[in-house]
């Protein structure tokens, strides 16, 4: 039996995938296909965090059922599953089941029940424990908490993905520590809020908090590096900061959703913090680590925003300079509380757009700023890719910082530690010179795995 997937949206959303394919590998022997021609099933993992691709999904629909093996079924997942229930499937024939975002455990078992819907946004799946994944690689997610239980006000998430449950620690660490002994070197917690961790549990649990689940988690021998998204500025406290800056296991680049740089804005959004707010957090952040990678991401044309607004915006990209920006025109969505606001609120699409133009322009002329700082330092490289191609080879990989780079002339073993002077900027991309291999235990006692060149002179 052969399964086509097609994943769109976030993080969670590729965690989920995973689960289901290994679902369906493990228990009903189902292999993976790249043609959804030759699939016994196809599913659309879909996303409903912006309009446009939700109503897109429907002409997928028509054209995977008009091209579908005889007999193949169509299942449609995801947050837009959560979102339209049952109306997929009046609208769409086609689709034999449809399996909301936090009902992917029971994905075997709707392929069993025809035009089955299944979209509880409170059904439970904090402690089940999934079928692993056959290819572990080196990088893995694991998923640390499930639902949302922030209220911001352009967010359709809390009702596709449901209240906020966090999955008990014994069985993170197992998971993970499995991970670890499957060849896992980097780990990447994932969490719709994920550093509001420890908030609530489906059984009794000892109290706990991110930043103890982030210790917890690096005493596992082996391991590498640790990542995290999406976490919520409000809940980045000082012992949260000094963990991330002094444990050599996290790495040093972090994704810290702004949204709106204005303050009169974040309140509309219900963000529950200001600029002010948001730039001390940053300040306290590099002042602990110098040369951090700082991601992003940001909606322009929120209802009310003037101009006035969006200069605070373009004011905080100023100052934190990110490394990497997310940056959306912002799209009503049903069920938000910004849903609700009088028509006269909203931006025109046109001045939405060219906000969205002038915001993304001076994030490129920033990095390009930032990327010949770069030139001359040394970073560790964690290698993830190789190419070798009629003697022209290259590996690439990403320094501590979650900036990609990519190594001229050298093979270098997929999951090896590597130190790289960067060398120059090609059309926005670093290149970088290898110096030498390291160890997993010459990597972790060096600070950051950052080093300016003239540290070592
Ligand atoms: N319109 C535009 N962008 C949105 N996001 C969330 N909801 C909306 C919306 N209604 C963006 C936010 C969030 C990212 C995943 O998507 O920036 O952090
Ligand atoms: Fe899209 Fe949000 Fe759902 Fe992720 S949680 S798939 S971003 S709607």
């Amino acid at each position: 039996m052969k399964l086509f997937i097609q994943t769109l949206g976030c993080a969670m959303n590729e965690r989920d995938s995973a689960h289901m394919i290994a679902e369906l590998q493990n228990k009903l022997n189902y292999t993976l296909t790249q043609d959804s021609k030759e699939a016994d099933l196809i599913l659309i993992n879909t996303c409903s965090v912006r309009e446009k691709p939700e109503k897109k999904l429907f002409s997928e629909i028509g054209a995977f059922a008009k091209t579908k093996k005889i007999g193949a079924k169509i299942g449609i997942c995801g947050c837009t599953a959560s979102h339209l229930g049952e109306e997929i499937i009046k609208k769409a024939p086609s689709v034999d089941f449809v399996l909301g975002a936090r009902n992917v455990s029971k994905i075997t078992q709707v392929l069993e029940r025809p035009k089955a819907v299944e979209v509880d946004i409170d059904y439970d799946d904090s402690t089940y424990v999934f079928a692993s994944s056959q290819d572990m690689g080196i990088k893995a997610h694991l998923n640390i908490s499930i639902g949302c239980d922030k209220k911001c006000s352009y967010c359709i998430v809390p009702f596709t993905r449901g209240k906020e449950i966090s999955i008990p620690t014994d069985l993170l660490l197992a998971e993970a520590q499995k991970l670890v002994s499957n060849g896992v070197k980097e780990l990447l917690l994932l969490g719709q809020n994920v550093n509001n961790y420890g908030i609530r549990f489906s059984h009794s649990h000892p109290k706990t908090n991110f930043t103890q689940l982030l210790r917890e988690i690096s005493q596992i021998e082996g391991l590498y590096r640790i990542r995290f998204t999406s976490p919520h500025p409000l809940h980045m406290d000082d012992e949260f900061l000094e963990e991330f800056a002094n444990n050599p296991i996290i790495a040093k680049g972090i994704h810290i959703p702004l949204q709106s740089g204005s303050s009169r804005i974040l309140k509309m959004m219900r963000r529950g913090y200001d600029k002010q707010w948001y730039l001390d957090r940053i300040a306290k952040l590099k002042a602990l680590v110098p040369n951090v990678g700082i991601g992003t991401d940001i909606i322009v044309g929120f209802p009310t925003e003037s101009n006035e607004d969006f200069e605070d915006t373009l004011d905080v990209l100023k100052i934190v300079e990110f490394d990497t920006l997310y940056s959306f025109v912002y799209s009503p969505r049903p069920h938000t509380s910004a849903y609700e606001y009088d028509k006269s609120m909203l931006i025109p699409p046109q001045i939405a757009k060219e906000r969205l133009a002038r915001l993304q322009q001076l994030h490129k002329e920033i990095l390009n700023k930032k990327a010949q700082l770069e030139i001359g330092r040394i970073h560790q490289v964690f290698i993830e890719n190789h190419y070798d191609n009629e003697g022209q080879c290259f590996s690439e990989g990403r320094s501590s910082s979650n900036k990609l780079i990519k190594i001229l002339g050298k093979k270098c073993d997929i999951g090896s530690i590597t130190e790289v002077e960067v060398t120059h900027n090609e059309g926005g991309a670093l290149m970088g010179k290898f110096i030498r291999e390291i160890s997993l235990g010459e990597a972790l006692s060096s600070k950051n795995g950052i080093t300016l060149r003239s540290y070592n002179v």
